[in-house]
C-alpha cells in the first residue's frame, strides 16, 4: 500500500526575542511524516525540539517570529474531501477550529500543566467533542467512558469523576492521552510525555502509545532526548542540534550505521547492561548560543573529528540511503574516511546481541506468566497507593527492577527484534528538496 504523506515541513525557521538579542532557536527544521508512523525528534536541552512541535499547533511565545519554511498539512474536512493547508499561513482562529486537538493534539511533559485541577477528568475528556463537534452532552459522556477504557484506566466509572489531584501520575498521563484522542486525531505529537513519570510507569505508557497507533493508524511526532525510548517507538529519528536536523534516517540506521559525530555522541552516551551510572559517557563541552550567528558547523566545537572545512562551512545534508541524511563533512567523498568509532560499534553488536537474548528471555517469562497474575501486577502499578499491589508482586525476585519495565537496553532489544522482522522499503523521511551536498 502507498504511504500516505500527511506532513511536510520545509525550512523552518523560529526566532525569539529577548532582551539579550534574538535567539535563532529553529534554522532550517525539513521533515516529512507519514500516516501510521512514528518520527522521533531527538537531541539535547534546547536543540529546538518543542519550539519546531509548537508550531505545527499554532503555539506560540509573544516574543517568538516564524522567520521562514512551510508546513502543509492534508487532513480530510466536514465534506470528506482531502484538504492541504499550510499551517504557517493559518490565522490563531483557524487553526483554534480546524487544527488544534480536533486533527493534531499534543502530549506534554507534566500532565498536570495540561488538566485544569478543578473540574472531573471525565468533563475534561467530553470538552474537546463537544466544542469541536457539538457531540451531545450524553454521548460525549458515553465516548469518554470509553476512551478511559481504551487508555487502560480501570474502574472508569468511579475515575470519570475524579479530579487530576485524586489520580496517580501515570493515571493523569492516560487521561491526557484519553483527552487527545478525544476527537480522533490525525497527529498526536508526545513531548517527553513519559519524562516526569517514575520509571516504573514509562513501559506501560509507551506501550499504551503504539498500541493505539496501531490501532488508529494515527500519524506520531515523539519528541525525547532519551534514544531507548527512541529505539521502542520510532520509525524514523531526526536527529536535532542547535536548530537543525544534522541527521535523520530509520531506527535501524540511527542506530546502527549512524554517519554524524553528534550521533555517534548521543548513543555513546545511552548507558547499557555493563556500564554503571558514573562511568555513563557524556558529550563534552555545550552547545552553541544561538543568540549569535552560527559560523560553519555548530557541532565542531565539540567534535573530536571536525575537519578544517567545519569552522567555515556549514555542511550540507549529504545523502546515505534513500531515507538517511546527515550534515557532517565527513560524508564529503573528499574527506578522510573516518566511521562510526570502533568500541561504539562493538557497543551496539553487543546491545543486539542482548537485544536476541532479553527478547527470548521476555517471550520465555511471558509464556510461564499467567494472564491473570500479568493483568492484576500490570494494573496494580499505577493505581493509587491505597490500592497498589503489594511490592513483592511488583518486583521482578531478586532485582529492585519492577516487573515488566524495560532499561533502555531491553527497550533497544524489543525494538531491534521487531525491526528484523518487519524491514520495509521506506522513501527519505526527510523529504524530496534534500540534495546531496558539495564541498
Ligand atoms: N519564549 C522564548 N524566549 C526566548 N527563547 C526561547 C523561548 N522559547 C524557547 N526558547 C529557546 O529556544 C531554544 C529551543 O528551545 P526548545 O524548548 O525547543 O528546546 P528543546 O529541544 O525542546 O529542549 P528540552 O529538551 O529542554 O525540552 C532554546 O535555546 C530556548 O531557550
Ligand atoms: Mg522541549
Amino acid at each position: 500500500m502507498a504511504r500516505e504523506r500527511i506532513l511536510s515541513i520545509r525550512d523552518l525557521a523560529v526566532s525569539f526575542r529577548t532582551t539579550a538579542g534574538v535567539v535563532h532557536a529553529v534554522r532550517g527544521v525539513s521533515f516529512d511524516l507519514y500516516r501510521g508512523e512514528t518520527v522521533a525528534i531527538v537531541g539535547e536541552s534546547g536543540s529546538g525540539k518543542s519550539v519546531t512541535a509548537k508550531t505545527l499547533m499554532g503555539i506560540s511565545s509573544r516574543n517568538s517570529t516564524i522567520e521562514s519554511g512551510t508546513e502543509l498539512f492534508t487532513y480530510t474536512d466536514e465534506k470528506g474531501q482531502k484538504v492541504t493547508r499550510d499551517i504557517l499561513k493559518m490565522t490563531t482562529k483557524e487553526i483554534r477550529h480546524e487544527i488544534n486537538g480536533r486533527r493534531i493534539a499534543m502530549v506534554f511533559q507534566d500532565p498536570m500543566t495540561s488538566l485544569n485541577p478543578l473540574m472531573p477528568v471525565g468533563r475534561q475528556i467530553m470538552e474537546g467533542m463537544i466544542w469541536h463537534y457539538h457531540t451531545p452532552k450524553e454521548e460525549a459522556a458515553k465516548k469518554a467512558l470509553e476512551l478511559m477504557n481504551l487508555v487502560g484506566i480501570t474502574d472508569a466509572e468511579k475515575r470519570f469523576k475524579n479530579y487530576p489531584h485524586q489520580l496517580s501520575g501515570g493515571m493523569r498521563q492516560r487521561i491526557v492521552i484519553a483527552i487527545a484522542l478525544a476527537c480522533d486525531p490525525d497527529l498526536l505529537i508526545c513531548d517527553e510525555p513519559t519524562t516526569a513519570l517514575d520509571v516504573t510507569i514509562q513501559a506501560k505508557i509507551l506501550e499504551l502509545i503504539r498500541k493505539i497507533q496501531k490501532e488508529r493508524q494515527l500519524s506520531v511526532i515523539y519528541i525525547t532526548h532519551d534514544l531507548g525510548v527512541v529505539a521502542k517507538v520510532a520509525d524514523y529519528v531526526n536527529v536535532m542540534y542547535a536548530g537543525r536536523i544534522i541527521e535523520s534516517g530509520t531506527v535501524d540506521e540511527i542506530f546502527y550505521d549512524a554517519k554524524h559525530p553528534y550521533t555517534w555522541g548521543l548513543l555513546s552516551a545511552m548507558p547499557d547492561l555493563e556500564t554503571d551510572d558514573d562511568r555513563l559517557y557524556a558529550i563534552p563541552g555545550s552547545p552553541p548560543n544561538l543568540l549569535y550567528p552560527v559560523k560553519g558547523d555548530a557541532f565542531a566545537p565539540r567534535n573530536r573529528y571536525a575537519l578544517k572545512i567545519d569552522s567555515r562551512v556549514e555542511p550540507p545534508m549529504f545523502r546515505v540511503t534513500d531515507t538517511h541524511y546527515a550534515a557532517t563533512w565527513l560524508l564529503h567523498p573528499k574527506a578522510p574516511k573516518i566511521g562510526m568509532p570502533e568500541e561504539l560499534a562493538k557497543r551496539v553488536k553487543r546491545l543486539l546481541k542482548d537485544a536476541e537474548r532479553l527478547e527470548e528471555g521476555r517471550m520465555s517469562a511471558e509464556a510461564i506468566a499467567t494472564g491473570a497474575m500479568a493483568g492484576a501486577v500490570a494494573e496494580g502499578r499505577e493505581v493509587s497507593a491505597d490500592q497498589s499491589a503489594p511490592k513483592e508482586m511488583t518486583e521482578e525476585p531478586g532485582t529492585n527492577k519492577p516487573a515488566g519495565m524495560l532499561t533502555p537496553e531491553e527497550a533497544v532489544a524489543t525494538r531491534s527484534a521487531e525491526n528484523a522482522s518487519r524491514r520495509r522499503k521506506h522513501s527519505s523521511p526527510c523529504g524530496d528538496g534534500r540534495k546531496e551536498g558539495g564541498v
